[in-house]
């Protein structure tokens, strides 16, 4: 654990796409924000140059080479720990972080041992540690359902297929440390906020 700050807490959130990560962030954000408690969202892949570039690769017809694409998000990170996250955490604020090294591991391997591999790198890197890890659970064909018919609304047509979400759901459930939380996403948006929100809360009261 990495404590930057008495005030500060470092919370990631991991799942696979369609899981309801942004929303519920969005959600806890503003019951956060309804007790003054303020707290600052972050997303990877960032915004920034690799995150941009990783990006335009996801959506490419061909796959992007696997390497090139795990050097640029475990450069992504370092550039959003430093710029980001830490700054935020030396401020004192709750960071709610949408993806973390948990999903380089789920999404940039193909087996376990592969997984674990990328968690031991991005360990190696000295990126602040999460204070709690939230994993949304959901059956990897109701959330393709929700990502396949949210993507076609916006006539894009970039996700992964049903076969490769089941594959990073098993892999993320075998990789996620025994202290993480895990948040049922079949549960309506107003509950599992307040599930997280509850825990955090847990985390700041005295
Ligand atoms: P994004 O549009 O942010 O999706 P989401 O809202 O589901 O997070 O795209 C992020 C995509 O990048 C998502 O499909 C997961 C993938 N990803 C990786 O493959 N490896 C990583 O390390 C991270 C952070 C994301």
């Amino acid at each position: 654990m990495t404590t930057v700050s008495d005030k500060s807490l470092f919370v990631v959130f991991e799942g696979i796409d369609g899981s309801g990560k942004t929303t519920l962030i969005n959600n806890v954000i503003s019951l956060l924000s309804q007790e003054r408690i303020n707290s600052v969202s972050l997303r990877e892949p960032t915004s920034g140059p690799h995150g941009k570039k990783i990006r335009s690769l996801l959506c490419m017809a061909e796959e992007p080479d696997a390497n090139i694409l795990l050097d640029l998000f475990m450069a992504d990170r370092l550039e959003d720990a430093s710029l980001n996250i830490i700054p935020a955490l030396k401020s004192g604020n709750i960071v709610l972080l949408d993806r973390y090294y948990y999903s380089t591991a789920a999404y940039q391997s193909k087996n376990f041992s592969e997984a674990k591999d990328i968690i031991n790198r991005n360990r190696s890197l000295n990126l602040p540690e999460p204070d709690i890890l939230f994993f949304l659970d959901i059956d990897p064909d109701i959330a393709y359902n929700r990502v396949a018919s949210r993507e076609k609304n916006n006539n894009l047509e970039c996700f992964e297929t049903p076969t490769r979400l089941r594959l990073i759901d098993s892999i993320y459930r075998e990789i996620i440390p025994d202290n993480t939380v895990a948040i049922d996403a079949a549960l309506s948006p107003d509950e599992t906020a307040k599930q997280v929100y509850m825990h955090i809360k847990d985390y700041i009261v005295p």
